[in-house]
């Protein structure tokens, strides 16, 4: 699998985000919790070294409640505040405020020795696409005010949305590149739906999801899938059958058997699942 994000975009995406930055007091960073490590590029910890940082595990309703709680220590560890969220249902959310005044309570104490007093943090959200960033500025804004769209960077002529006395947004995300060296997290990323359908292969995905379950998940195959085969070509064989994907002539439509799958992990269907642990970090 051959998944390319071109220099071009990323030196333009690098220079704008760096200048926003400086604007702003609290990077707010995006992962999904199914992936919080390929869901997100490290550059991040040096374009905000010296700002207050907040991760958000977004989408922790289909990651493995067990992982969230390992994520969020280690993410903690590393010095940022954390708030496992579900930015669709708007769960978790109001819980942040609070964090955000203790993440930056370094600041305000600074403005207050200088005399300013009430003067809002100011955050930007950042993050790869498709973690969430609108569908959370929607729902922690409380109403439609960020737009969806995968241009890298921050769009000219900033807004700020003030969302309390103490708190205002940048109105659009800084969108994060993925990184794609290993081929694992092209893999992970794929599979989470973060990588153009187009452009993958859905068998070669759906087996990689089947060794993954085969090996950290094997429950969740025999329950849903009735499934007893050892190796993924096998296994993607039985799910075929099992599901009547079947083409013309009888064979087995291992391609519409691949989407089902990937599709029943992408939308919870299989039950909430981490595709990787901090110990393997
Ligand atoms: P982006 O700005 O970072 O690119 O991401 P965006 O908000 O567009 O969200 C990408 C997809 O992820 C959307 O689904 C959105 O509904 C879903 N999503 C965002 N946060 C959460 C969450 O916490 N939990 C769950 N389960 N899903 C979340 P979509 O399929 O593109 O659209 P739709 O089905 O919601 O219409």
């Amino acid at each position: 699998m051959n998944i390319q994000w071109y220099p071009g975009h990323m030196t333009k995406a690098k220079r704008a985000m760096k200048e926003d930055i400086k604007l702003i007091d609290l990077i707010i960073e995006l992962v999904d919790a199914r992936v919080p490590l390929s869901s997100r590029n490290p550059d991040i910890d040096d374009l905000g070294a010296g700002k207050a940082r907040l991760v958000l595990l977004n989408k922790s309703d289909l990651a493995d409640e067990r992982c969230n709680n390992a994520w969020a220590s280690y993410f903690e560890e590393k010095g940022c505040h954390v708030v496992k969220v579900n930015s669709k249902s708007g769960a978790g959310l109001k819980s942040i405020n609070g964090v955000v005044l203790e993440a930056c309570k370094e600041k305000i104490e600074r403005d207050r020795r200088r005399g300013i007093l009430n003067r809002p943090v100011r955050a930007m959200v950042v993050g790869i696409p498709n973690v969430g960033k609108s569908t959370f500025i929607n729902s922690f804004a409380g109403k439609a005010c960020a737009k969806t769209g995968n241009k890298p960077g921050v769009t000219k002529g900033n807004q700020w949305i003030r969302l309390n006395k103490s708190l205002e947004l940048l109105d659009t995300p800084g969108i994060l590149w993925p990184r794609f060296e290993d081929q694992q997290v092209g893999i992970r990323l794929a599979l989470i739906g973060s990588i153009n359908d187009e452009i993958l292969n859905k068998e070669e995905l759906a087996m990689e999801l089947i060794r993954f379950l085969m090996s950290s998940y094997p429950q969740v195959l025999s329950e849903r899938y009735d499934l007893s085969a050892e190796d993924p070509l096998e296994g993607l064989m039985q799910i075929a059958r099992a599901r009547a994907c079947l083409a013309r002539g009888g064979e087995l439509d291992l391609n519409r058997a691949s989407n089902l799958l990937i599709e029943d992990f992408r939308s919870g269907k299989l039950g909430r699942l981490t595709l990787e642990t901090p110990q393997q970090s």
